[in-house]
């Protein structure tokens, strides 16, 4: 979790002031189709480990940062702005991050979406806790590419999962740099 979340500290250091992420993961709610986009409004942290753990430096961040905002209202307004000018579909939900690699059973995904997530997937969440930890703002789309809402459940083949992403791209790169033109 440290070399995860290490670059963030780098960036944080040689000046980041916003942090913009993405992943690609499997949708929960059972509105989301493949190659939609979900603008992250808030996580839970399944990890079994986290990237703060041991001895605290404490010019980098507090011992016990706040979570109340971890993505930040003001960008998830521009982010809806952006992707509301462009046409694009813009889901909202709650990401939930859990370890893997190996893909969720049915009956987790039951009670994945049952604890209050509507995506699924296995990063970002320890980038996210290091960054508001040292004061940065984020903003973070998921690619929804797979389904997990009962009915919708099938086997996961890589390629499909990387032609759902592809199909995403157009409308992650056009929020993206939308953005990066407003900060
Ligand atoms: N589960 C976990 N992670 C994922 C998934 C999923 O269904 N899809 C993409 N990343």
């Amino acid at each position: 979790m440290q070399q995860v979340t290490f670059p963030v500290r780098v960036m944080k250091l040689l000046g980041l002031k916003h942090l913009l992420v993405s992943n690609a993961a499997g949708g929960l709610n059972p509105g989301f189709q493949v190659g939609e986009l979900m603008l992250i409004s808030d996580h839970i942290d399944l990890f079994p480990e986290n990237p703060l753990r041991g001895k605290n430096i404490d010019e980098l961040g507090p011992r016990f940062p706040d979570m109340s905002e971890p993505y930040a209202e003001a960008l998830q307004q521009k982010a809806h702005s952006i992707a509301q000018a462009a046409g694009i579909t813009l889901h909202s939900g709650v990401y939930v991050g859990v370890q893997g690699p190996n893909l969720e059973t049915k009956a987790e995904y039951h009670y994945l979406r049952v604890i209050g997530a509507d995506a699924v997937g296995m990063s970002t969440i320890p980038e996210v806790i290091v960054a508001n930890q040292m004061g940065v703002k984020v903003m973070a789309l998921s690619a929804i590419t797979d389904l997990c809402s009962p009915g919708n459940i099938k086997k996961v083949e890589i390629a499909e999962v990387l032609a759902a992403a592809a199909k995403a791209e157009p409308g992650m790169t056009t929020i993206m740099r939308g953005l990066v033109k407003e900060l």
